[in-house]
């Protein structure tokens, strides 16, 4: 079985080489006037990841942090604040002082809390600034180790005759894991028993020890157990098959009308200013073409976003488009929240 925390591990390290080099800058530049002392970042940015340790968004946070604290001359660590499919960080973040210290690194689940959170507290386009897009990961149908369907025909099959009994894990409503089980849900007439986790890093302990029977998780999160066959593979949600993952077929290819990539971005809070929201900025196009960081998430099928995809514009411009998109998807599928 794969090591699935050692991307975290790996940029945990990195990160506190960040700090060696702060203070090493830090010291040399510490002269008569002070240096640049005024200059952001004077103390430590904490990057909020909306779920549990372990999953997707926390692996594109912690791969990306090294780099950006390294551009950024200062310290950057990551904070998992888990629930009710990541508005409880989001809400936590829009709430948080807009001096740059406090950022979210957030998904698709932006676009659709607005629809599945009646009384979401926090507005996306008016509570927040956008920083830029990270990138698009594909999604992965895969079951435990002993579930008897082996591909996304016995799948549908399965479920179907097994109604009452078969699981589906998901990392709470305005996941995408729960997204991609609607729209599995509205592909397929089934009604899925979920089991929420406060992310897919713990859903995916719990998928290997066959105590859930399948979801749909993030390459970022699944490629490394596919290849290790730790998992079994049933379909991935994008129009062409992967390059990482060959055999897999589409969902597509399964006659299955599901197609969805999970876009990440980072945030502040409104009222940020300007020069924070660019030297954030700076510091992600930067960190998103680091030789590292293009090779992990390329191996995990999700290469970095192109350098006009990481600025505000293109990040608000997509989070406009994708709240509308999803919008009459999830009223229709009548799923909400409350
Ligand atoms: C999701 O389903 O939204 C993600 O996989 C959550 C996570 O990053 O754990």
């Amino acid at each position: 079985m794969r090591d699935r925390y050692a991307h975290a591990r790996r940029s945990r390290l990195g990160v506190s080489i960040a700090v060696v080099a702060l203070i090493l800058a830090a010291c040399q530049g510490g002269g008569e006037d002070g240096g640049d002392a005024g200059a952001y970042p004077e103390q430590e940015v904490t990057i909020v990841v909306p779920f549990a340790a372990g999953g997707p968004t926390d692996t594109v946070t912690r791969l990306i942090a090294e780099p950006m604290a390294a551009e950024l001359g200062g310290d950057i660590v990551v904070s998992n604040v888990e629930g009710a499919g990541g508005t409880v960080a989001a809400d936590q973040v829009a709430n948080a002082e807009p001096d740059g210290y406090t950022v979210l690194m957030h998904h698709i689940g932006m676009s659709t809390a607005p629809t599945l959170y009646p009384d979401l507290a926090y507005n996306p386009l008016e509570d927040f600034e956008m920083i830029g897009l990270v990138t698009e990961v594909p999604m992965t149908f895969v079951g435990s180790p002993n579930f008897e369907p082996n591909t996304m025909e016995e799948l549908v099959t399965y479920v179907t005759e097994n109604i009452d009994t078969v699981t589906y894990a998901n990392a709470g409503i305005g996941a995408a894991s729960q997204l991609c089980g609607l729209l599995f849900e509205t592909a397929t007439g089934l009604d899925l028993t979920e089991v929420p986790y406060d992310g897919t890093g713990p859903a995916m302990d719990d998928l290997l020890g066959d105590q859930v029977d399948f979801m749909c998780d993030q390459t970022t999160s699944t490629t490394d157990d596919i290849q290790a066959d730790a998992v079994k593979p049933y379909a991935v949600t994008t129009p062409e098959r992967l390059e990482t993952l060959p055999d897999i077929p589409t969902t597509a290819e399964a006659g299955l009308d599901i197609e969805v990539t999970v876009w990440h971005g980072l945030y502040v809070p409104a009222g940020t200013p300007q020069e924070v929201i660019n030297a954030l900025n700076a510091a992600l196009v930067v960190a998103l073409q680091d030789e590292a960081v293009v090779t992990e998430l390329t191996e995990l099928g999700a290469p970095p976003v192109a350098e006009d995809r990481a600025t505000p514009d293109a990040h608000r411009a997509l989070l406009e488009e994708q709240i509308e998109f999803w919008r009459p998807i999830i009223e229709e599928a009548g799923v909400t929240a409350s």
